[in-house]
């Protein structure tokens, strides 16, 4: 086979058969197709789209590309979860004890975050002594007694995407929704879950912007897992405010464990239960949605799901003192407060700025080799909807560095817009495609 060819045939509107994109990710991933070439492909494929079946084709063959994860030895049904990211998105760390607290298998591969804030697994070293690499027998052996494990992804973990996605970062070929789709997804086949809910976001702090994109990518990522032979269920949910009211590593463990503890804002509790609702019955621990929610709920409250997450700290290296004592976890030297310029109500949060300002203050990566301060971040304390008088506090900034500080302050009062009017509450749960 030639990719010269494979790259005419696609610029001239044709599919790429099964055998033609396998040879081509392999012969990528192997180093016997150069950048050039396959930069030419997805530019192609930017223009004229692929078919659902190339989409499918695409996923697995990248998916194949490295090990496969094998959870055969773990017992029931293995659900995973995944975000496609916004800020303050802390979600996993309260959805997956949560969950593993009705005996439901989470098994779970995390990534480091590029970007605002870290990744779960970096929330999760602000912890002392958390460790998240862990041997495929530790991993299982954790799920199989305390129903939880969350292990960083593999360096083998789907390379042909790790190579890809590199190249369409630099080639302005990133958005295109079945590259999208099929890259998200065939890191979550190698990673071995029989089913998989997927948390979609949209709004300014998310990838994507506008809703009916949200949903195209939903959709495309549902018939990948349908036809790879998965049970996928994706929830469009708000990303047009930050999730919770904390954006930062230990401060959104802080939030997580509060959540844990049947307190915590709103709507993170909500966009949990949601979630949690759709993984239990996945798993056959529920016969419906109403159901699997009673029984979280009930597991916040009785504590059990703060149990089994003090248990899953314990269980990979971490002090669990450090849960029931957040105020141990990292801190930063310096808050301060901002001030509401005038009374009104909160009309809108620039998102996707509060993430820039969380990275400002250090709490996230411009690089892959930047280290992260676990310790700053944000917290907002008003949300969209939410009256102000003038004076009263917007949020509290945490940073370990006093002109950084200065500088954050400045941008967070201007991310905030405040009206006369009360404005319309936007639903937080936006659809759910199954
Ligand atoms: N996240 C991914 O993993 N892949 C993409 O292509 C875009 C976002």
């Amino acid at each position: 086979m030639k990719m010269y060819d494979l790259i005419v045939k696609k610029k001239r509107g044709g599919a790429l058969t099964e055998e033609e994109i396998d040879w081509m990710i392999r012969a990528y991933t192997d180093g016997d197709v150069p950048d050039y070439q396959m930069s030419a492909m997805m530019m192609a494929i930017c223009f004229v789209g692929m078919t659902d079946e190339e989409t499918k084709d695409l996923t697995l063959a990248m998916a194949h590309s490295g090990d496969m994860l094998d959870l055969s030895a773990i017992n029931g049904i293995k659900v995973d979860k995944h975000s496609t990211g916004g800020v303050g998105d802390k979600t996993s760390l309260v959805l997956a004890p949560l969950v593993a607290s009705l005996g439901v298998p989470v098994a779970k591969m995390s990534g480091r975050g590029l970007g605002h804030t870290g990744g779960t697994i970096d929330k999760l070293e602000s912890f002392t002594g958390f460790s998240t690499s862990l041997t495929p027998e530790q991993f299982i052996r954790n799920v199989n007694t305390i129903h939880i494990a969350i292990a960083g992804q593999t360096a083998n973990l789907a390379p042909a995407d790790k190579k890809l996605y590199a190249l369409r970062d630099v080639t302005g070929t990133v958005d295109q929704m079945s590259l999208i789709a099929s890259s998200i997804m065939s890191k979550k086949l190698a990673s071995g879950a029989d089913a998989i809910v997927l948390d979609v976001k949209t709004g300014d702090g998310a990838f994507m912007k506008k809703e009916a994109d949200a949903i195209h990518l939903a959709e495309e990522m549902v018939s990948i897992g349908k036809l790879a032979g998965k049970d996928v269920s994706a929830v469009i949910s708000d990303m047009d405010q930050p999730l919770g009211c904390a954006v930062g590593n230990a401060l959104e463990v802080r939030e997580a464990i509060d959540t844990l503890r049947n307190q915590g804002p709103a709507d993170l509790r909500e966009l949990v239960l949601v979630l949690g609702s759709h993984m239990v019955v996945k798993a056959g621990a529920a016969d419906d949605l109403s159901l699997a929610r009673t029984m979280l709920e009930e597991s916040l409250s009785n504590g059990r799901a703060f149990e089994v997450f003090k248990e899953f700290v314990r269980a990979q290296g971490g002090d669990p003192n450090e849960a029931e004592h957040p105020e141990l976890l990292p801190a930063a030297r310096f808050q301060e407060t901002v001030p509401a310029p005038g009374d009104g109500y909160v009309a809108d949060i620039a998102t996707e700025e509060i993430g820039k300002i969380c990275l400002l203050l250090g709490g996230g990566r411009e690089t892959k080799e930047s280290r992260i301060d676990l310790s700053v971040g944000l917290v907002l304390c008003k949300k969209k909807g939410d009256a102000v008088r003038k004076g009263e506090p917007l949020a509290v900034i945490h940073a370990n560095d006093e002109e950084l500080l200065g500088q954050a302050a400045e941008r967070l009062a201007s991310a905030y817009t405040l009206t006369e009017m009360k404005p319309e509450t936007i639903p937080l749960i936006k659809e759910v495609i199954s």
